[in-house]
């Protein structure tokens, strides 16, 4: 079943004789509960294919289509809804919040859900569900820390405890083990292969070779 699909995307960046075009023409069919991997060398456009789909960038033609509904027609708020209930993102510098414990950088994920739900989640069950994500992580030591006292490893399992507890369809990944060593790559590539398996879309990008099995279709990018 169909997920998301690009349609006759172009992209450009600049103006006038500075004007570069990033993605030209692009078509895509993302279909339900696969793992794809997006390569390609720097600058062909990954991240921007990433934001084109959870609504970041907005200066591009051609049509996005989440389940299908355009959604490159909508408006910020439209896009915001969807971000927050349809999609989690993982950042290979894990993106979190240094000023807000563990806990809390996950607790914030499900309150911005639950701001659009029409049945909301009560205070005392957004902190019961967020610690009970981060025990699965093997992050039970550390809900109380800073992100700041974490390894790269524990980072990106907030990050991915983010995409559990919000319960997405869909995880887009730009490089989420570009700063992990090989060890650690492979856990955290196991971890997002079990979400995999639970039925989740992942979009991931990256540029490691030795990871490329983890995927059901490859996306080169020239
Ligand atoms: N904000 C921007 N302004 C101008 N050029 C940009 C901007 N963002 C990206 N680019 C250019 O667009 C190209 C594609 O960027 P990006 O999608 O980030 O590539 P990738 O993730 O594959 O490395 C690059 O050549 C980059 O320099
Ligand atoms: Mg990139």
């Amino acid at each position: 079943m169909e997920c998301i699909r690009l349609e006759e995307i172009t992209k450009k960046y600049g103006k006038d004789k500075n004007t570069v075009t990033v993605l030209d023409k692009f078509n895509y069919t993302f279909e339900k509960g696969k793992f794809y991997m997006i390569r390609g060398a720097s600058g062909s456009g990954k991240t921007t294919i990433l934001n084109i789909i959870n609504g970041l960038d907005e200066e591009y033609t051609g049509t996005c289509y989440i389940n299908n509904e355009n959604v490159t027609n909508k408006n910020e708020k439209g896009k915001a809804k969807i971000r927050a209930l349809d999609m989690g993102y993982i950042h290979q510098e894990y993106l979190l919040l240094e000023d807000l414990s563990v806990l809390e950088n996950v607790k914030i994920r499900l309150k911005c859900k639950n701001k659009y739900l029409k049945e909301k989640i009560t205070s005392k069950s957004i902190k019961e569900k967020s610690i009970k994500v981060l025990e699965s992580l093997g992050l039970k030591d550390h809900i109380n820390k800073s992100p700041k006292e974490l390894s790269g490893g524990q980072k990106q399992r907030v990050a991915i405890g983010r995409c559990l507890v919000s319960d997405v369809e869909i995880i887009l990944a730009d490089e989420p083990t570009g700063a992990l060593d090989s060890k650690i790559t492979i856990e955290i590539m196991d971890l997002l292969k079990g979400l995999n398996k639970e039925g989740k879309t992942i979009i991931m990008v990256t540029h490691d070779i030795s990871i490329l099995d983890y995927a059901d279709e490859i996306i080169n990018l020239i």
